[in-house]
């Protein structure tokens, strides 16, 4: 979709959009344009009895005296609670409610809401941003389909605002960030046939013509550096596993970097600890935390954040096979500690603690962030709205949880204690990959620990949020990009100079 800004003028075709506050009356353009129409939008919206309600929305044949083909009225909610995310949401809304419709262009009216908390070149901004998000869709695959699904897709948004240069200076970072979100979404939802680990390594690489150095170790390299914990996840696949590193260094020189760390099993059969089949294809998605960070490099360094970034990725397959990994096989990690592995399905953490310790024992960072669609129990704690945020440094915490707010990614606490810790103690082995049948999540982070130094550290499992997604305003397919808005808003506000 081509989305630009300009001054308020009437479309000549396509629908027409205007926003109205609930219990308000039509204001700025869009009082000038029912003057036009002598009232007819004032009648229509009150004989559908339309007052504005968030979500409300109007869809009318424009009346006479308009050259657009249609009016859509969208209804802002209660002037206390409109905020940046409410016209991101109307955004979306107008782009999903239009692909209903025969139309093809919209030309919107974002001009100041009087009494509102959001300024006028932030309101159009937010609002593109979400139209933006939400014209993302994955149908490469759909050959029978597709013609009909392009054939709904809207060509052009015009944002029409009295402040066009501030809302385009405004827009064109976070539409860099939207890319770097629809990236995410991209490597969750292609398949595992395709999306393995070596093709991974190659979309990162393609980050290197916005100015990321990328630099991808083999199997061989890792062999080298004593990777035990994750090539023997990946011993079992005829795929080579990968680990990725790309670095944005757009801060100051010499000034160290922060790190995010992400999970990238490209499919996750459970290994010889195999999984039921039903839902099993959903596997696809265990890569979700390496996804977020690669689209998380992308945004950062597409809008040139001025800030030192590393990102670093574990791309494995876990399979079983006659070469595969077995339960009660222990591994050495490059940091020299043993794992007894009770379970091949608790993969994840096995594959992080070599890239935690890589990350930070070559870039020293300031923190580390990881992310993985760890466990299943964390869905069963916080459901799909909140990520389970795990750390020992409750400043980066109350940094995640205020962007995650911010942006509507949002995270949850969850307690670690020495407690859990104890249960991955092994008979055997430094320790095992698995706790009891309780805590599941816990124990995973507790295990993730073992492997910081004592740095700030966060790990946020999302594996109930970045797959399978129900579908909202701003995101229709089935990976969601979860975690690039939350992580390239807390660099914004608290590692950019
Ligand atoms: N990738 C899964 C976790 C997962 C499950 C993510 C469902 C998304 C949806 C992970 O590797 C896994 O298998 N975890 C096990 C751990 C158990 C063996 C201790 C789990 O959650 O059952
Ligand atoms: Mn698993
Ligand atoms: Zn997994």
């Amino acid at each position: 979709m081509n989305l630009s800004f300009a001054d308020i003028a009437m479309p000549k075709t396509g629908a027409l959009a205007v926003l109205v506050a609930e219990g308000k009356a039509l204001s700025g353009a869009a009082a000038d344009i029912d003057k036009k129409t002598a009232g007819a939008l004032k009648r229509a919206m009150k004989a559908a009895e339309f007052k504005g309600a968030k979500g409300q929305i109007l869809d009318l044949v424009a009346p006479k005296g308009l050259s657009a083909s249609r009016v859509v009225v969208m209804g802002l909610g209660k002037m206390t609670a409109i905020d940046e995310h409410r016209y991101e949401t109307v955004g979306g809304r107008l782009v999903g409610h239009l692909e209903k419709t025969v139309d093809r262009t919209v030309a919107v009216i974002v001009d100041a809401v009087k009494g509102s908390n959001v300024e006028e070149d932030s309101a159009a901004a937010h609002l593109a941003f979400g139209a933006k998000l939400r014209s993302y869709s994955f149908d490469k695959y759909q050959t029978k389909k597709k013609a009909h699904a392009g054939k709904n897709k809207l060509s052009k948004m015009v944002v029409m605002t009295t402040v066009t240069t501030k809302a385009r200076r405004q827009f064109t970072p976070m539409s860099r960030v939207a890319d770097g979100v629809c990236l995410a979404r991209e490597l969750v939802n292609e398949p595992a046939n395709v999306l393995y680990p070596v093709e991974f390594a190659g979309r990162a690489q393609a980050l290197s013509k916005l100015g990321v150095k990328v630099e991808v170790l083999g199997e061989k390299e890792m062999k080298k550096l004593g990777m035990g914990a994750l090539l023997g996840v990946g011993q079992g696949s005829s795929r080579e596993s990968q680990l990725v590193v790309m670095q944005w260094m757009g801060g100051e020189k010499g000034e160290a970097p922060v790190a995010f760390i992400g999970k990238g099993v490209c499919f996750d059969t459970g290994g010889i600890s195999i999984k039921p089949g039903a839902g099993m294809e959903d596997m696809k998605g265990d890569m979700g935390g390496a996804a977020c960070v690669t689209g998380l490099m992308h945004a950062l360094a597409a809008r040139k954040a001025r800030a030192n970034v590393v990102g670093v990725i574990g791309l494995v397959e876990n399979m079983p096979d006659a070469s595969a990994q077995r339960p009660g096989d222990i591994v050495t990690s490059a940091d020299g500690q043993t794992i007894e592995v009770i379970n091949t399905d608790a993969e994840g953490r096995l594959v992080l603690a070599d890239a935690i310790w890589y990350a930070q024992d070559r870039f020293d960072p300031k923190f580390m962030i990881d992310l993985a669609t760890l466990t299943g129990a964390i869905m069963v704690a916080l459901g799909q709205e909140f990520a389970g945020l795990f750390s020992n440094d409750d400043e980066l915490s109350e940094q995640l949880t205020a962007s995650g707010l911010a942006v509507s990614e949002k995270v949850w606490r969850m307690p670690m204690s020495e407690g859990f810790d104890k249960m991955i103690n092994s008979r055997f082995a430094d320790m095992k990959n698995v706790g009891s049948r309780y805590g599941g999540s816990i124990t995973a982070a507790q295990f993730l620990k073992r492997f910081v130094d004592g740095r700030p550290w966060a790990h946020i499992d999302i594996a109930g949020t970045a797959m399978n997604s129900p579908a909202s305003a701003t995101n229709t397919s089935w990976g969601s990009g979860y975690g690039v808005r939350l992580l390239d808003r807390l660099v914004a506000d608290h590692y950019e100079k």
